[in-house]
């Protein structure tokens, strides 16, 4: 009997996007948090889903419906025709939670399929493949949770046409509070209740602070990072999706926050600090503030990470 393939396990982190002014067009991949995928290769061609655990049984198990095996079909499709992986799936992030869960999951199945195979396909390549898989799950295939999920670190994304991923310097002192309040958003539906037009000095101001933004990462300058992170358009429209986020959002900046915002479409609120200890005295504060809303939750204080990897040993 032939011997059973092994199986390839790709982790992928949490991400935080937008970042204040960059919606749809920033984001950056914390180090710890992440959702894992193994995949190893069958002779049938095409994809199966073996297991998913740590959803609760909320996520499709569907092929063309579950972001991880959405974004294997594609690659099989587009740069393995005829081939065929099992997949499995351990959610380690939790649903509808703005930490680009979908998206992590997404990732970590490009990357370990990429791996069982051994295509070797570009970066590129593998956040198409996520953000294809973004555009089943919430509607719109918007690259920035996968594109740092897979690159790592600070990205940009300048043009989706070709797809263009430019990687930003990261701070060393940057560290990130991070509290998921016991409320969960549909991105679907924190997209719903955006401004169909914004009036034009808004635009300027917003595109003012994210070259702002850009300019403070170069410089390694986090107090001009924090006046970066600021969102007229996005942050108003979902601020009341998240029972307490503007009392939350107070009480950080308050206690010294170099600025605080929603991650992604939500509700995760993030806080940024330039020391470990300051941003886990902001995690308490947002506990509290979250609590005392009644919509108490969980948090973790971390660092930006690299982008999705292979943690098996490789085949050869
Ligand atoms: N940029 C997207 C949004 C991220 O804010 O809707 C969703 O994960």
């Amino acid at each position: 009997m032939a011997k059973p393939r092994p199986w390839i396990e790709a982790f992928a982190p949490a991400t935080v996007s937008n970042l204040g002014p960059g919606f749809d067009c920033l984001g950056l991949a914390v180090r710890s948090e992440g959702d894992r995928v193994r995949a190893r290769r069958r002779d049938e061609a095409g994809v199966a889903l073996l297991e998913v655990e740590g959803d609760g049984g909320k996520l499709p198990r569907e092929i063309d419906r579950n972001t991880a095996t959405v974004a294997a079909t594609w690659l099989l499709e587009r740069h393995a025709p005829g081939r065929g992986v099992e997949l499995m799936l351990h959610k380690g992030l939790p649903l509808g939670s703005g930490l680009g869960s979908s998206g992590a999951s997404a990732c970590a199945a490009a990357v370990a399929v990429d791996a069982a195979l051994e295509l070797g396909l570009p970066a590129t390549v593998l956040v198409e493949a996520a953000r294809h898989a973004e555009g089943i799950a919430c509607g719109t295939p918007h690259p920035d949770n996968v594109a740092p999920c897979i690159v790592g670190g600070i990205v940009l994304i300048p043009a989706l046409d070709p797809l263009r991923l430019v990687s930003l310097p990261v701070p060393e002192r940057l560290w990130l509070a991070l509290y998921t309040p016991g409320c969960s958003v549909a991105t679907a539906d924190a997209r719903a209740v955006l401004p169909a037009r914004v009036p034009l000095s808004d635009t300027v101001t917003q595109a003012a602070r994210l070259g702002l933004l850009v300019h403070a990462l170069h410089e390694g300058d986090l107090a001009l990072l924090g006046e970066a992170v600021v969102d007229d358009i996005v942050e108003p429209a979902r601020a009341s999706l998240i029972p307490g986020y503007l009392e939350a959002k107070a009480a950080c900046v308050e206690a010294g926050a170099l600025a605080c915002s929603i991650s992604g479409a939500g509700p995760t609120t993030f806080a940024l600090a330039d020391d470990e200890l300051r941003a886990r005295a902001l995690l308490e504060i947002l506990e509290e503030a979250y609590t005392h809303a009644g919509v108490p939750g969980r948090g973790f204080v971390d660092g930006v990470g690299p982008g999705a990897r292979v943690t098996t040993p490789r085949l050869h």
